[in-house]
């Protein structure tokens, strides 16, 4: 009580607005009932020991103190040779990279540093559920454009309902590419299509690469990852967001890196100075070695992911699940219909407790709840074992 005898809200708008993560409250509830655990996108299986030893040494080379805020010079560097490497285009490690703790921090501290309060961002939904706090975060509006499924279970977007949204209070689009949680690989033909757009209406575009080198090409699908940032004129209005965590398998590292134009890198660095000065300057060292790794490490990476996603798609179909296979990342977003299930989250409560399973219910993916409510998500970042152990438990549901 205060001396005037109101009581005051201690809860601010913006935290009581959005609830806690779904995903990490679905690993809890995994861990309490001994759960396999498809939910959370982590992978239990060891990182790879060279990297784990660059940071070993670096520690032991005394690399404990705070590094410079925007990042070690060796890593920015590293982050600028992969870029040429694996993007095409070149950027100046001075004036357009912040290293951040996790992608997670880098799109807030991006969208802190570049969006005003009441203006539009517009998200394809499903969307990764952080995007939708880090909207709230910054005091913009989302404007949510469906993606579809063709019976044959790929995801797309109709071109007219993307166009219709974008208007003068438009100051961003966020796209996830390849894409947590429907594994969409963006085409050319759409990234033309959305790079035309926030040139003609001046936005920004903030692209998620987390899982760039996680796709899965075939003679029939021959994807490849583009990054906006390649297109013509989208250099100068493309935020690239990406992260160690998962083409190293080391999320609990908490290193992640933010492409921008100089002006925009500049408002970052601001933002992420007072947010958390650096990112663990070890870890960063370590970084710097495994951006480096050759050709052969990305190759396997995709091929042993490959077998994890083709282990695990036709497992999903046989216990019921309507589902295709994505075409990137490490997720199946699947239909539960067939179940009888009023609720997504009634379906993963039984999953996790009865069948011994845990996933991430598809409602979490949505803004519009109900769009979610008969889907769940399954991650395969797993070990094999982790795999059969799901798969001999989810024949209990037929
Ligand atoms: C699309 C996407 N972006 C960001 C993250 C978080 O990444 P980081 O560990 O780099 O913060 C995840 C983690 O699952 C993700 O799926």
């Amino acid at each position: 009580m205060t001396q005037t005898g109101q009581i005051k809200n201690r809860i601010s708008q913006k935290a009581a607005s959005f609830t806690e993560s779904v995903i990490r409250e679905m690993s809890r509830e995994a861990a309490k009932y001994a759960a396999v655990n498809l939910g959370q996108g982590f992978p239990d299986f060891a990182a790879p020991f060279d990297v784990k030893e660059e940071a070993m040494k670096a520690i032991a080379n005394d690399h404990n103190q705070y590094a410079i805020t925007w990042g070690v010079k060796s890593f920015r560097d590293a982050i600028a040779a992969k870029t040429r490497r694996f993007l095409g285009f070149e950027i100046d490690p001075e004036t357009e990279i912040t290293v951040t703790c996790g992608s997670t921090e880098g799109m807030i501290a991006g969208m802190l540093a570049c969006i005003d309060e009441g203006e539009e961002v517009v998200l394809f939904e499903p969307f990764y559920e952080n995007y939708a706090p880090d909207v709230i975060l910054s005091d913009a509006r989302p404007v949510h454009v469906p993606l579809y499924q063709t019976p044959a279970g790929d995801w797309y977007f109709e071109k007219d309902e993307l166009r219709a949204v974008f208007n003068e209070r438009t100051k961003a689009i966020i796209i996830c590419n390849p894409n947590n949680p429907t594994g969409k690989v963006f085409t050319r033909d759409e990234l033309e299509f959305i790079a035309e757009l926030c040139r003609e209406f001046d936005a920004i575009c903030f692209t998620d690469e987390i899982y760039e080198h996680i796709i899965y090409p075939s003679d029939e699908k021959p994807l490849e990852h583009i990054c906006v940032a390649a297109l013509d004129g989208m250099r100068e209005r493309t935020v690239v967001v990406n992260s160690l965590s998962k083409t190293y398998s080391v999320t609990g590292w908490r290193v992640g890196y933010v492409i921008a134009p100089p002006d925009i890198t500049n408002a970052i660095r601001k933002v992420h100075d007072f947010l958390t000065v650096g990112a663990a300057n070890p870890l960063q060292h370590a970084g710097a070695y495994a951006l480096g790794l050759p050709e052969k490490y990305y190759a396997d990476l995709q091929r042993e992911y490959l077998e994890k996603r083709d282990f695990i798609v036709p497992v999903l179909q046989n216990a019921g699940f309507k589902c295709g296979f994505p075409e990137g990342a490490y997720y199946v977003m699947t239909d539960i219909s067939d179940f009888g299930f009023e609720s997504d989250v009634e379906f993963t409560k039984h999953l996790i407790r009865e069948i011994g399973v845990a996933v991430v219910p598809g409602s979490s993916f949505y803004y519009d709840k109900s769009l979610g409510s008969q889907k769940v998500r399954f991650c395969f970042c797993k070990k094999q074992e982790t795999l059969d152990a799901a798969a001999e438990r989810l024949q209990k549901l037929r």
